[in-house]
This record gives structure tokens, C-alpha cells and sequence, in this order.
């Protein structure tokens, strides 16, 4: 069976582990610093086995010895936002959770395709490629599957329509300068410009971007973690699976959409070899530049931070 590690036994890793053991697709390591915090939570889960008929196995463990031969490892740790909180406020302290975390889980499973959810993510991605030396195809970050699902939702609510009748695409930063080229968005090939005016489309849109804040802001002491942790289990699914898969996810660009050394989301083929390929589609000008701004957002909090 295959194996996935995921670090950190916090809310999105906690429920990454529960939702991917009821899979029943791959043997679960949770790992975590706290004494008893994985172990407990990884007993738990289990304990329901037998009710769910799930015969893959789940592990809680502090030793990285544990982890060995993953073929995912899955980074959730570091702190989480609080209320009033930017996603880039937690850099200073997520940068050396996740380059520490990165450097021991990727030595000892050197074949592993990481997965990235720590923030903010599209910076700790670059920085996981850079610490583990794994090159592009095996470092992935978490954000479009997450935003665009949080998109579908708006746009399903807002014409009363099956969510899964609606494809949503969040590209971009994971944070305020998210990119949504509306064209692109539709209900049953229908684009939703044809349905909704420009005002809703823009305040569904804005709705989004501050889609993680507004949980945030409900839940008081943790951010949100059922979606993103669904988000990234499609994305462990789509590798163990190998689906070939086409996913909004962070992505090392080397010259795609003219973007280069930077961690941005765009649509990638997800696969066993991790990022199969970065698809290039043709965007209007403003729609490049919208794009690149983002991108150099990311690029200067990775300089502004010193981790470049
Ligand atoms: C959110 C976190 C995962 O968007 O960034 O909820």
C-alpha cells in the first residue's frame, strides 16, 4: 500500500489524516512535536475502522524515523491566523517550522512528492524546493484546489445552481491578490459573464479572497480546515492515483506565463511523477498582467523575508 505522511496533527492535519484513511487508498503517518497529540488522534481514527470498513493503517508519531519511504508527505505545520491576521504575517515564524520539517522528512524519503499547506504557501513552496532539492515536478502548495471550491460555492449560491454543475478557477497568490479571470468560470460550459453582471461577478470574487479571513474571523481561535484539508487530499488522490489530473496548484515557474524562480498558482497536470507539466493557456494582456503582479507580490515577500 502506498503511504502518505502528514506533518503536524494541528486541525488541517488531523482532519487530512482522517479524510484520507477513509479513503482506504494509503497507510497514514501523522507526525507532530507534541508528545501523544498524533498518537492519540491516530488511535482514535483507528478505532473506527472496523464501523467504516477501512483496512488501511493509521500511525501517530514524533520520530521522523516513521516517515521513512513516504510517497507523499504532506506539510501542515506551523502557526495558523488569527483574527485581523494576513496570510504573509506568518512567515517569519512558518519559514523555519517548514524549512526544518522539510529538510528531515525529504532526506528520509527521497522519493517522495511533497504537498505543501503551511503559510503563507506559495512562499513556503519555493522554499521547500529550494531546502529539499527536489526540483519542481515533486514540491506542490495548496491553494487553488481550496479557492476555487470556495469560488464554485459563491457562484453555485448566487444562481442556485448544483455546485458540481459550476468550474471555478483561482490562480495566483493563495491570499489578497488571488487571480480570477471570470471568462474562464462556468456553469455547464456556460461562462458565468453571460449570467451574472460585473458588480456580482467582482464581489464574488472579493468574497473569495477573503473567503479564509471570514472563517477565521467566525471560528476565533483556529483558521479553517474542512476545505482545506479536503483540497488537499484531491491533490494526494490525483498523485496516487495518478489521474493526470489538470488542478489549480502553487507551481515553481521557470519561464511559464513569463514568470521565473517564483511559486504562483496555475493550472497544472497532477500525476505520479507529482506536477506532470505546467499548461499554458493564452491570456488577454490584462489578464498576464494581473497575473505577473501577483506573482511579484510573492517575489518580494521571498526577498523582503531573506529567504532568496
Ligand atoms: C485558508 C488557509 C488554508 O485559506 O490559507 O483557509
Amino acid at each position: 500500500m502506498a503511504k502518505v505522511s502528514i506533518v503536524g496533527a494541528g486541525n488541517v492535519g488531523a482532519t487530512a489524516a482522517q479524510r484520507l484513511f477513509e479513503k482506504n487508498l494509503c497507510d497514514v503517518v501523522l507526525l507532530d512535536i507534541v508528545e501523544g497529540l498524533p498518537q492519540g488522534k491516530a488511535l482514535d481514527i483507528s478505532h473506527s475502522a472496523r464501523i467504516l470498513g477501512i483496512t488501511s493503517k493509521i500511525t501517530g508519531t514524533n520520530d521522523y524515523a516513521d516517515t521513512a519511504g513516504s510517497d507523499v508527505i504532506i506539510v501542515t505545520s506551523g502557526a495558523a491566523r488569527k483574527p485581523g491576521m494576513t496570510r504573509d504575517q506568518l512567515i517569519g515564524i512558518n519559514a523555519g517550522i517548514v524549512g526544518d520539517v522539510v529538510e528531515k522528512a525529504s532526506t528520509i524519503s527521497p522519493e517522495a512528492i511533497i504537498l505543501i499547506v503551511t503559510n503563507p504557501v506559495d512562499v513556503m513552496t519555493w522554499l521547500a524546493i529550494k531546502k529539499s532539492g527536489f526540483g519542481w515536478k515533486r514540491v506542490i502548495g495548496l491553494s487553488g484546489v481550496l479557492d476555487s471550491s470556495r469560488l464554485a460555492y459563491l457562484i453555485a449560491s448566487e444562481l442556485d445552481a448544483p455546485v458540481t454543475d459550476v468550474n471555478a478557477y483561482v490562480w495566483g497568490e493563495h491570499g489578497q491578490n488571488m487571480v480570477v479571470i471570470p471568462r474562464l468560470n462556468t456553469v455547464r460550459g456556460v461562462p458565468i459573464t453571460k449570467m451574472l453582471s460585473g458588480d456580482v461577478i467582482s464581489g464574488l470574487i472579493e468574497r473569495t479572497v477573503g473567503s479564509g479571513a471570514e472563517v477565521v474571523s467566525l471560528l476565533k481561535t483556529s483558521s479553517a480546515y474542512y476545505a482545506p484539508s479536503a483540497a488537499v487530499v484531491r491533490m494526494a488522490e490525483a498523485i496516487l492515483k495518478d489521474t493526470q489530473e489538470v488542478l489549480p496548484c502553487a507551481a515553481y515557474l521557470n519561464g511559464e506565463y513569463g514568470l521565473s524562480d517564483v511559486v504562483c498558482g496555475v493550472p497544472v497536470k497532477l500525476g505520479k511523477n507529482g506536477l506532470e507539466s505546467i499548461i499554458e493557456i493564452d491570456l488577454t494582456p490584462d489578464e498576464k498582467k494581473q497575473l505577473s503582479t501577483s506573482a511579484a507580490t510573492i517575489s518580494k515577500m521571498i526577498a523582503d523575508a531573506g529567504l532568496a
